[in-house]
């Protein structure tokens, strides 16, 4: 297959570029504008296969698009471009309706007249792939049962409500043009290369620099933990074998509360980089909530393992202790993000 990638040096998107470099035979064109949160060190193990290359557009630049779609031809577009980190989506909600409402229809606008062309066998053959997220169906109390593919949108936060709307937009140009596209929602994910704006990266190299661990409210919130290649192995069976129309809800069934989370990553760093000064967990800081903060998310992924003949393979301890092992592993990634790129409010870190 000839499989275009949106988003392909963020954190998931790479983790698929990734896969489908490392684990397949398919040509890859990674469309990335690279905004803060994109890495091409993530694909340094890649990016020099002749199978692979990159396009530095944005999916809201619309000859950009239709020429490096009409060159590359592809047989499979994944969406994974976007803007998702929802506490920036509270402070700064433009770019979010920019990037994940606009050009989403951008490119489904684009990629559906270039479907029109392409010849009947490799029209029949053509998938769309809008990765979404589970932020969608809205938040869950203690007793709820997980979310479905079935469960009502919901969505609370300005990054979820941008999420909701491209997933509308995509089910809609399936309906109405009958245009071959189809969406997975998925859980938190984690994993190397994550930026470090978000929960799980966020405490681990705070927690190697013997910096606070700022946990919002109280720490009870819950969330469902998937390791990112777990994901990407998921996502990349889908556009191989996913049907339009289709909606998979991916998870790992990995349920963890934020303090729980918090208090593993200090044990793992603390037994991988232990501290004289005594055990990280005295480093955890409650601080005030996020504004709307969603209780719990989780997600039954019984219909996506089903079809997709697909399932997670990391459980929530073994995936992080790779993850923790990444980071401390790879200290220049992150060291050289933080001095140079990030404003470092979000960090714990002092201005
Ligand atoms: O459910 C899927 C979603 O998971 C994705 O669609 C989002 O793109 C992704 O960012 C993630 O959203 P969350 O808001 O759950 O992720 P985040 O890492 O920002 O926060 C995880 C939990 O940890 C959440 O309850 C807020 C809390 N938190 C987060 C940060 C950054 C803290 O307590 N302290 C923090 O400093």
């Amino acid at each position: 297959m000839r499989v275009a990638v949106t988003g392909g040096c963020g954190f998931i998107g790479s983790a698929v570029v990734r896969h489908l470099m490392q684990r397949t035979s398919h040509q890859v064109l990674n469309i990335d504008c690279m905004t803060y949160a994109a890495s091409e060190e993530s694909l340094a193990a890649v990016s020099s296969d002749p199978r692979y290359r990159h396009a530095p557009i944005s999916i809201n630049d619309r000859p950009a698009l239709e020429k490096v779609l009409a060159e590359f031809q592809p047989d499979a577009i994944m969406h994974l471009a976007a803007e998702s980190h929802v506490d920036r989506s509270i402070d700064g909600p433009d770019v979010f309706i920019q990037t994940n409402i606009v050009g989403t229809y951008c490119l489904l606008d684009v990629a559906h007249r270039y479907w029109l062309k392409l010849e009947a066998e490799k029209k029949t053959g053509f998938r769309f792939l809008h990765i979404s997220t589970d932020e969608v169906f809205g938040h869950l109390a203690p007793e709820d049962p997980p979310f479905t593919e079935d469960t009502a949108y919901d969505p609370r936060s300005p990054y979820s409500a941008s999420k909701a709307a491209s997933d509308h937009l995509v089910r809609a140009w399936y309906h109405t043009y009958g245009f071959p596209a189809f969406v997975t929602n998925t859980t938190n994910n984690y994993g190397p290369w994550h930026f470090p704006e978000k929960l799980i990266p966020l405490m681990i190299i705070n927690a190697l620099e013997g910096r606070p661990l700022p946990v919002y409210g109280r720490g009870e919130n819950l969330r469902d933990w998937l390791f990112v290649e777990d994901h990407a192995a998921a996502l990349v069976r889908a556009v191989e074998c996913g049907k339009p129309g289709e909606t998979y809800a991916i998870g790992a069934r990995q349920p963890r509360s934020n303090l729980d989370v918090v208090r593993r990553i200090c044990a793992l760093v603390d037994e991988l980089e232990p501290d004289p000064a005594g055990p990280r967990e005295r480093l955890i800081s409650f601080v005030s909530d996020r504004p709307g903060h969603d209780f719990r998310y989780e997600i039954d992924p019984g219909h996506a393992e089903r079809c997709l003949d697909w399932k997670a393979e990391h459980d929530f301890e073994t995936g992080l202790r790779r993850t923790v092992q990444w980071y401390v592993d790879n200290r220049s990634w992150w060291q050289t993000l933080r001095k140079q790129r990030y404003d470092g409010r979000r960090l714990g870190v002092e201005k």
